[in-house]
């Protein structure tokens, strides 16, 4: 990565761009155009309005709102997500691939075009550092891990994944909890060329003592849960819990199936036997939390978490992630999505943070039992329906990544969030106590 150094911030950003365009063409490259078009599931978007969001997101904010000041936060009617909420976005009279691929190109042309005349070092903070770069580079990888939500949904013909990365062997064994000690811990980040508004402003939190999972909770565990009646003991679940599973009539992880006595899953095209040493994806909260409450523990909040996945007690350092500031790399965390599967716990040695958390970042995106809520002297930047509009009771936060999470859309401060009930996202969890 040296060579980095040597280019100009332009260059890097321009080359990010193509980056990301190429990983998202490389995702929809199997796709017919009639998989395009469909709605796979009403919780998901047809992926052309995924595809037309991510241009017309881009067409915003890097080419009507680089003048100097926002002028425009809305997009256009058919891609705006706020006026159609994604069960109706099938009805809509969305473009055809082909149109949808040019419309991409040429937002796209347009922007690279301007990018070398972009002051990026002035005082405007939407330029400075390259933040709204940043924003936008984001957003497209965060709506590739949408787009893998809707291809795991798919109807149809399994989604076959162009290349499947293979995943390092176990090579150490980890288990049991860490003790923290309580005190007062940084939280969030001031960052202001990457994070988003929510993870701003970083401030000091109070905790107590508390120990937490040295390791998210693994299919094998998750499984004894299930044995041991966990889906019909009215005993380990809250209210909103029991009445979610009363509705749903759920009794296992989602995408699990039994065939021949034993437990099988499927990553879409790759059926497979659950492997008991793999963190335990697709539970929803209520899962995550009545698991929880079955082994005589709880949920970290995301104060716990994020403690337990970057600070260093000992030096009083907040790193950006569990091994240090350097970026995620194929041989630190199963991120980037190409392998198309979580692995097996310890198979990433340097995953581990210096409290002695392993796998934070990558594979799952583990459940906490926090509300998703601003930060004491949280100001919405640049537009308030990114973070703002969502904060409340309805969501809970998720921290992490997932196998399906670009490198560039996590780090130890990065806020996820959804509601409780959801299991089309790639979501696991680990349990803490009290000290
Ligand atoms: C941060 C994943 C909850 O998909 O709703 C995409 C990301 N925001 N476009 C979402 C997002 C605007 C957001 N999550
Ligand atoms: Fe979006």
């Amino acid at each position: 990565m040296s060579v980095t150094t040597h280019r100009s911030v332009h260059d890097q950003l321009a080359e990010r761009l193509v980056e990301a365009r190429a990983r998202t063409l490389e995702l929809i490259r199997p796709l017919t155009s009639d998989d395009i078009r469909i709605q796979h599931d009403p919780l998901m978007s047809p992926i052309v309005w995924d595809l037309g969001h991510i241009a017309h997101f881009e067409e915003l904010w890097l080419t009507r709102n680089l003048d100097g000041e926002i002028k425009f936060v809305e997009m256009p009617g058919l891609f705006n997500p706020m006026e159609h909420p994604r069960n109706e976005r099938a009805t809509l009279a969305l473009p055809s691939l082909a149109q949808i691929l040019r419309l991409m190109a040429d937002i796209r042309g347009k922007v690279l075009e301007r990018l070398p005349k972009v002051d990026l070092a002035g005082g405007n903070p939407l330029l400075r550092h390259g933040f709204v770069y940043h924003m936008v580079l984001q957003h497209e990888y965060q709506h590739n891990e949408t787009i893998l939500q809707a291809l795991q949904l798919k109807q149809g013909e399994p989604y076959r994944p162009v290349e499947r990365r293979p995943l390092p062997e176990p090579s150490g064994a980890y288990g049991g909890m860490v003790r923290v000690d309580g005190g007062q811990v940084p939280v969030g980040t001031n960052d202001r060329s990457a994070a988003y508004d929510n993870e701003r402003p970083q401030h000091l939190e109070t905790i107590r003592p508390y120990r937490i999972d040295r390791v998210p909770v693994s299919n094998a565990d998750y499984m004894e849960f299930i044995e041991a009646g966990g889906y019909s003991r009215r005993e380990f679940w809250s209210q909103a819990g029991w009445r979610w599973l009363l509705d749903s009539g759920v009794s296992a992880p989602k995408y699990w199936f039994r065939q021949d006595g034993e437990w099988w899953t499927r990553v879409m095209d790759a059926t497979q036997l659950v492997a008991g040493n793999k963190p335990v994806c697709h539970v929803c909260y209520h899962e995550a939390e009545a698991y929880a409450r079955w082994v005589g523990k709880r949920l970290p909040t995301e104060t716990e978490w994020e403690t337990a996945a970057t600070w260093n007690p000992t030096t009083r350092v907040k790193s950006r992630f569990p091994w240090g500031n350097a970026p995620p790399t194929p041989d630190r965390a199963n991120l980037d999505q190409l392998a198309f599967d979580t692995a097996p716990l310890g198979a990433f040695p340097d995953n581990i943070s210096p409290l002695g958390c392993y796998g934070m970042i990558g594979d799952v995106w583990e459940w906490t039992s926090s509300d998703f809520r601003g930060y004491p002297g949280f100001r919405a930047f640049p537009y308030p329906e990114y973070s703002e509009e969502f904060f409340g009771l309805e969501y809970k936060v998720l921290r992490g990544g997932s196998w399906a999470t670009r490198p560039g859309a996590v780090r130890g401060t990065f806020r996820n969030w959804d509601y409780p009930i959801r299991r089309q996202i790639f979501s696991g969890f680990r349990c803490a106590a009290d000290a």
